[in-house]
C-alpha cells in the first residue's frame, strides 16, 4: 500500500495538465483502478485481516482523491494565470482617432437649424417627399395654368394609361408641409420643415435633388417686421456672427403677400466662396406673409389668423458656412470628401456650446 501511495502521489505531483490528471485517477481511484482492485482482495482475507486493511484501503483512496483535487486546482489558477499574462490589455492607450464615419454638412446643417428654430419656439414638422400636385401647387395658390408649375421643372411620377388618380410629384419645396401642418395642428402654430426637395436642375449651385428647410408661423398678430426679426436672429445664429448683411428683396411667390427674398453678402475668390464679404450677394431664402387663399387651404380661417412663412435653402447654407464651392460634390458620395468635410457623429449642435465647435 505504502509502494501505490507513493507511485501515485508522485505521478499526481508531475502530472502536466488536467487530461494527465485524469489518466492518473482512472488508474489509481476509477471503477477498475489499482485500488478498486486490492478492494476486492477483501474477500479472500480473514476477519481479522479484513479489519487493518479495509480501513487503510479507504484512507490510501481518500488520500489519493483529496491530492487529486488539490493537483487540478494548482492547475486551473496556472491556467488561468497564463491566460491573465497573454490577454494583456493596456486600458489607457487613447481611443483611436481614425474616424469610421461622419455626419454629412447636409445632415451638420439640419441640425444646426433645428436647434436655432427650437430655441425661437418652433417645433418639426415633416411631409411627404412624393406628394400630390394638389399639395405641392394647389393649395399654395398655385393652379394648373400657372407659369410657376413650369418654372419648378418638376419631376412628375409616372402614371398608368387610366389611372385617375390625383398627379403624384416629388415634391418641388417644402411648401406643402404647411399645408400638411395646418391640416394636423391648426392654429395658432410655429413650426420649421427641413428635408429634401427635387427638381430638375444640374449646375454648380443646382442639383436635381436638393434640401429645404420651411418656416410658418401663424397667429392673430403676426407681421412682416416678426418675420425680419425671426431672419434676421436665425442668420446670426447660424452663421455665429453678431452681425451679418442681409439684403431683402421685394419678389414674387404664389403662396405669400407681399413677398421678399433674401441674400446674404458674400465673395467668390478662387473657387472660396467667402460670407459678410465682397461684393456678391447670394439668395439663401424666399419669405413673406402667408396668402389668405393658402391659409383657407389649410383649415384656417384666414380672416382669424396670418402669418410668415420662409423656404431656406439648406445646401446653400452649408456652402456658405463651410466654404465647399460645389453643390454637386455633396451628393457624388467620395469618401474623401466626406472625410474632408464631415462632422463627428457625437457632436450635437446645440446653441450654448456653440454650433458648429
Ligand atoms: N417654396 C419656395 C421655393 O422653393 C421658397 C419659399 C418662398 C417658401 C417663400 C416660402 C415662402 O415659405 O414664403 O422656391
Amino acid at each position: 500500500m505504502d509502494d501505490l501511495k507513493a507511485k501515485y502521489l508522485g505521478q499526481i505531483a508531475e502530472a502536466a495538465d488536467e487530461s494527465a490528471l485524469e489518466a492518473i485517477r482512472l488508474a489509481a481511484v476509477g471503477k477498475k483502478g489499482e485500488v478498486a482492485l486490492k478492494m476486492r482482495e477483501l474477500g479472500k482475507m480473514t476477519p481479522e485481516e479484513r479489519q487493518v486493511a479495509g480501513p487503510a484501503l479507504n484512507a490510501l483512496k481518500d488520500e489519493i482523491n483529496s491530492a487529486l483535487a488539490a493537483k487540478k486546482a494548482a492547475l486551473e489558477d496556472a491556467a488561468l494565470d497564463a491566460r491573465l499574462r497573454t490577454e494583456w490589455l493596456d486600458v489607457t492607450l487613447p481611443s483611436r482617432p481614425q474616424r469610421q464615419g461622419s455626419l454629412h454638412p447636409i445632415s451638420q446643417v439640419q441640425e444646426e437649424i433645428t436647434a436655432i428654430f427650437a430655441e425661437l419656439g418652433f417645433s418639426v414638422a415633416e411631409g411627404p417627399r412624393i406628394d400630390t400636385d394638389w399639395y405641392n401647387f394647389d393649395a399654395l395658390n398655385i393652379p394648373g395654368h400657372h407659369p410657376a408649375r413650369a418654372e419648378m421643372d418638376t419631376f412628375y411620377m409616372h402614371r398608368a394609361e387610366g389611372d385617375d388618380r390625383p398627379p403624384h410629384v416629388l415634391r418641388t419645396h417644402t411648401s406643402p408641409v404647411q399645408i400638411r401642418a395646418m391640416e394636423k395642428m391648426g392654429a395658432p402654430l410655429r413650426i420649421i420643415c427641413p428635408g429634401g426637395v427635387y427638381r430638375a436642375d444640374y449646375d454648380q449651385t443646382h442639383t436635381p435633388m436638393f434640401h429645404q428647410v420651411e418656416g410658418l408661423a401663424l397667429d392673430k398678430d403676426i407681421s412682416m417686421a416678426n418675420l425680419k426679426w425671426v431672419l434676421e436672429e436665425f442668420v446670426k445664429s447660424f452663421f455665429e456672427v453678431d452681425d451679418v448683411e442681409l439684403r431683402f428683396r421685394a419678389s414674387h411667390f404664389p403662396f405669400t403677400e407681399p413677398s421678399a427674398e433674401v441674400d446674404i453678402r458674400c465673395s467668390w475668390q478662387d473657387g472660396t466662396l467667402k460670407i459678410g464679404e465682397g461684393d456678391d450677394w447670394m439668395e439663401i431664402l424666399g419669405s413673406g406673409m402667408v396668402h389668405p387663399k393658402v391659409i383657407a387651404a389649410g383649415g384656417i380661417d384666414p380672416e382669424v389668423y396670418q402669418g410668415f412663412a420662409f423656404g431656406i435653402g439648406i445646401d446653400r447654407l452649408a456652402m456658405l458656412k463651410y466654404g465647399i464651392p460645389d453643390l454637386r460634390a455633396f451628393f457624388d458620395s467620395d469618401l474623401r470628401w466626406l472625410r474632408h468635410y464631415g462632422f463627428r457623429s457625437l457632436d450635437v449642435p446645440a446653441l450654448h456650446g456653440g454650433l458648429s465647435r
